[in-house]
């Protein structure tokens, strides 16, 4: 059987050239990503790098190799007129002429998995540039004009996910080093029963979120009359990954040890990508159960936002509690 590599699959996209660019700079980006992941001390790839990020998180030696191997391979492709990353402060025009797309990541998502070995990923959002100059303005778009969205998921197997707004594949890294595509049309089941929180933050979420995840343990013997089951991977890639693959729903609420922070997830590296992937795949990806993640208006670069997305019914009946 000949299998459709990612690299065929983008010169087919009814897309600009440009964008068929970003992928493919993208794609071999993460490919190389995937290679230091999994050399782990043997890359020089595990520990604290000693630097505090713009988040006032401590990074990890990881996030910035990644860090810096996607923003040199952007900055360098003339279709990119500047990027910008949860590792870094301030976004980076490309100085390109003729760039006009704006590529936003988290070069390493759930980076607390690096050092026991557990899934890791990427996750980029693309978004078209009005200017070949862009200031911080520019990237401040609402989700729904993203024109691409993709993670990569360095697990057992690396696997990269990809929509460009006509639904979702999957295509796995092989031992050649190609992108092949394995997973055709990924499509989230509408029903589940299985849920992903952070439990240990149950005593400062609000009420409703109390009540919502007490009523999933109750399982057959309460309100929704139903076993529920409980996974969480710590890395939002991994989360975000099963519930592609098998249905499910993702939470991460505002929560009150820091009330005037809205949640701990980014809007524009997370928030945004991963809800333009789940609707793709025909789930939900909201704030709190009603407002689409896709039509929030960013107000800053690393805006935080309640999450909660995957299986279209059970994120209504999370809307409904
Ligand atoms: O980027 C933040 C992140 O690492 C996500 O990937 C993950 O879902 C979440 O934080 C894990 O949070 P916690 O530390 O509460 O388990």
């Amino acid at each position: 059987m000949t299998r459709t590599r990612l690299d065929a699959h983008i010169a087919a996209l009814d897309a600009p050239e440009g964008l068929k660019t970003v992928l493919t700079v993208v794609a071999a980006t993460c490919a190389d990503i995937s290679k230091v992941v999994a050399g782990g001390a043997l890359s020089g790839a595990l520990g604290a790098s000693g630097q505090i990020n713009v988040q006032d998180e401590e990074q990890k030696k990881l996030d910035v190799m990644t860090n810096d191997m996607l923003t040199d391979a952007l900055l360098a492709s003339p279709a990119v007129a500047g990027v910008a990353s949860e590792e870094m402060d301030e976004v980076q025009p490309a100085s390109n002429p003729a760039g006009d797309y704006l590529v936003l990541f988290d070069p390493l998502d759930g980076s607390s998995n690096i050092d026991i070995n557990a899934p890791v990923g990427t996750i980029v959002s693309v978004l078209k540039s009005a200017t070949a100059t862009p200031t911080e303005a520019d990237f401040m778009q609402p989700g729904r004009h993203q024109v691409a969205a993709l993670y990569a998921v360095y697990g057992p197997q690396t696997m990269l996910v990809l929509t460009t707004g006509a639904g979702v594949k999957g295509f796995t890294l092989s031992n050649d080093g190609d992108w092949i595509l394995t997973h055709d049309d990924i499509a989230i089941s509408p029903d589940t029963r299985e849920f992903a929180i952070n439990m240990s933050n149950l005593r400062h979420w609000a009420e409703p979120v109390q009540t919502y995840v007490g009523d999933l343990l109750k399982g057959e013997e309460g309100p929704r009359a139903k076993n529920f089951n409980m996974r969480w991977v710590a890395a939002m890639v991994a989360d975000v990954h099963r519930i592609l693959m098998r249905g499910g729903v993702f939470l991460y609420p505002w929560d009150r040890r820091e009330p005037n922070k809205p949640g701990k997830l980014r809007l524009m590296y997370e928030g945004n990508p991963m809800a333009f992937l789940v609707e793709q795949a025909g789930g939900k990806a909201t704030t709190d159960g009603r407002q689409a993640i896709l039509d929030v208006q960013p107000e800053h670069l690393h805006q935080r936002i309640p999450v909660a997305l995957g299986s279209a019914n059970e994120i209504d009946a999370y809307a409904g509690v």
